[in-house]
């Protein structure tokens, strides 16, 4: 198959979802239902495959290196799935958003019972801002659930996006009797099965019209679902694939993750409508450029670090989304800052394993393991003239002051934080006057990963203390006179990020919000675009 055609079958998504609504229940259905694991949790064997995996044993004893599941690739219906993994919890991280720039779509999950949240929100923003399609699950029906129509329309009001419901429930909770399939007309039943564990696969169907059903659902719940099919065929809009595709509109399914409802109807919408692989906006000598996944040129972007679990070893695996052409072990690509690496051991994922990977196409995520070399944002290709845009850096929203409890060891203590913040899970401010370590996080978690990892990997003990200054915002202008002569005027207020960009440090939102309207010409921003 050309690697056209092999791209054409990539479909790479994230799940986005607030704590608790169900992420990893569905990531561990969809992997069953898309048959990459068995029920028992056991991979299928693949004979031929055994090679590859224990050579890559054989690498993971020698340097050390231990990588956890980032990427869950599966082939369903003739498709490659490749399924990012966007870390939860309180891992919550810049990692987390930035994994979303390497999706080309997102199943964003909502509890029943709780709507949007919080978290959802966050996720949701990043998704819009690049236009990520998004296809929502309505996860827990089992339980007590609120209206399905008030859930659409806080979809609708908190999101600004129109909701195409492709299936519509029968009730919830003890009475949840299934879902009516709203384009074939169907009933997906749901089978409780009490004790026993679910049955994996699509649902069991009952063809034929409404009137089919009397007798097989509870009279009210059969009630309940004609005046809700009624309802909403005549007041949302159909689904529209265009609208979809712009992140302007999302299918909806609902379903029990928990008890494997729903899951394959999801799958089957990813495979009937989430997009083959996008195509990326670049600059090559000066130009802006679109790479299309179909390009002969292999090129990717790396969007996420992974460092070694093991202190001994300094090795780190770059995670590589690949945008155009067939890339095969071994092959030397180089960034556009003229970093250049021959790609020995190329890493594919799959649901509970890895292998070495001997080819791989747009779409494809590969773990490259480098010695410290790659940095996220970094843009590789065979001709090294390719720079992607949009990997963004996010701004903190914690800030604190690191200090090593030896003295002597400052320095020490910088190199490790740099070195931790070109993971780019945190991040390093310099401010313009004196020698203070700023570290910025997205989560208090951050830092307590932070202060182990210190400790384990370079055997410093780093406290994090109150930091004079709460927020942190980038600064560009189009007038380096006027941003060099702000600079000037605010140096308690102002430092420097890892890579020497100008930072403005404030003590809360309103001094940026009072800077911002004092220099309208210079552009205060919480995200930050790796320049081209
Ligand atoms: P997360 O990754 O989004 O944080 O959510 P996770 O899958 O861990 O699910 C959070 C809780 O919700 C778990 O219960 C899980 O079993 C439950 N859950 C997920 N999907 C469904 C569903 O469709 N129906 C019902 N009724 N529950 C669901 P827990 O009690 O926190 O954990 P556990 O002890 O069951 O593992």
């Amino acid at each position: 198959m050309s690697h056209i055609a092999e791209a054409a079958r990539r479909r790479t998504f994230a799940i986005i979802s607030h704590p608790d609504a169900g992420k990893t229940t569905l990531t561990e259905n969809l992997l069953l239902a898309g048959g990459a694991i068995r029920a028992a949790g056991e991979v299928a064997a693949r004979g031929a495959q055994r090679r590859t995996r224990s050579d890559w044993m054989k690498i993971e004893r020698d340097r050390g290196i231990s990588v956890s599941a980032s990427v869950m690739t599966f082939e369903y219906s003739d498709l490659v799935f490749n399924l990012l993994d966007t870390p939860g919890h309180e891992d919550f991280s810049e990692d987390t958003y930035r994994t979303l720039t390497a999706a080309d779509c997102a199943v964003m999950v909502l509890d029943a019972a709780k709507g949007i949240e919080p978290q959802t929100l966050k996720l949701f923003e990043v998704c819009r801002m690049r236009d990520i399609p998004i296809i929502t699950f309505i996860n827990k029906m089992d339980r007590e659930a609120l209206e399905p129509i008030e859930l659409l329309d806080e979809v609708q009001d908190k999101l600004q996006l129109d909701t195409a419901p492709l299936y519509w429930p029968a009730a919830s909770g003890q009475r949840f009797a299934g879902m009516k399939d709203l384009t074939t007309g169907e009933f997906c039943q749901f089978d409780r099965r009490p004790g026993e564990p679910p049955h994996i696969g699509p649902a069991t169907r009952i063809p034929g019209s409404d009137e089919d059903l009397i007798g097989k659902l509870d009279d009210h719940v059969y009630a309940e679902l004609v005046e809700g099919v009624e309802m909403v065929t005549g007041l949302l809009p159909k689904f529209d694939e265009e609208a979809f595709k712009a992140g302007n509109m999302t299918p909806v399914v609902f379903g029990s993750a928990l008890r494997h409802f729903g899951v394959a109807e999801l799958l089957n919408t990813l495979r009937d409508f989430a997009p083959a692989p996008r195509v990326q906006k670049a600059e090559r000598k000066g130009q802006v450029i679109s790479v299309q996944p179909s390009d002969s040129d292999v090129s990717g972007f790396v969007f996420k670090i992974q460092a070694n679990m093991d202190p001994n070893h300094r090795d780190r695996v770059a995670f590589l989304r690949l945008c155009s052409g067939e890339f095969k072990r071994g092959m030397r690509l180089k960034s556009a800052t003229g970093k250049q690496l021959n790609i020995h051991n190329p890493l594919m994922f799959l649901a509970q394993d890895r292998e070495i990977a001997e080819t791989a196409y747009a779409g494809d995520v590969i773990g490259v393991p480098n010695h410290g070399q790659l940095r996220v944002g970094d843009s590789l290709s065979e001709s090294g003239e390719i720079q992607f845009a949009g990997i963004p850096n996010f701004a903190p929203e914690l800030l604190r002051r690191a200090r090593v409890k030896d003295p002597m060891k400052a320095k020490h203590l910088r190199k490790a934080l740099e070195s931790l913040a070109e993971e780019g899970v945190t991040q390093l401010f310099k401010p313009a006057i004196g020698s203070d370590m700023i570290v910025g996080a997205v989560g208090q978690l951050q830092f307590e990963v932070m202060i182990e990892r210190v400790a384990a990997e370079y055997g410093l003990e780093v406290v994090f203390e109150m930091a004079p200054y709460n927020v942190a915002r980038w600064m560009a202008c189009d007038d380096p006179a006027k941003l060099e002569e702000f600079l000037d005027r605010n140096k308690s207020a102002s430092g420097t990020d890892l890579d020497g960009a100008p930072v403005y440090l404030a003590k809360n939102a309103w001094d940026v919000g009072y800077a911002q309207e004092k220099n309208p010409s210079i552009r205060f921003t919480a995200t930050k675009e790796r320049s081209l």
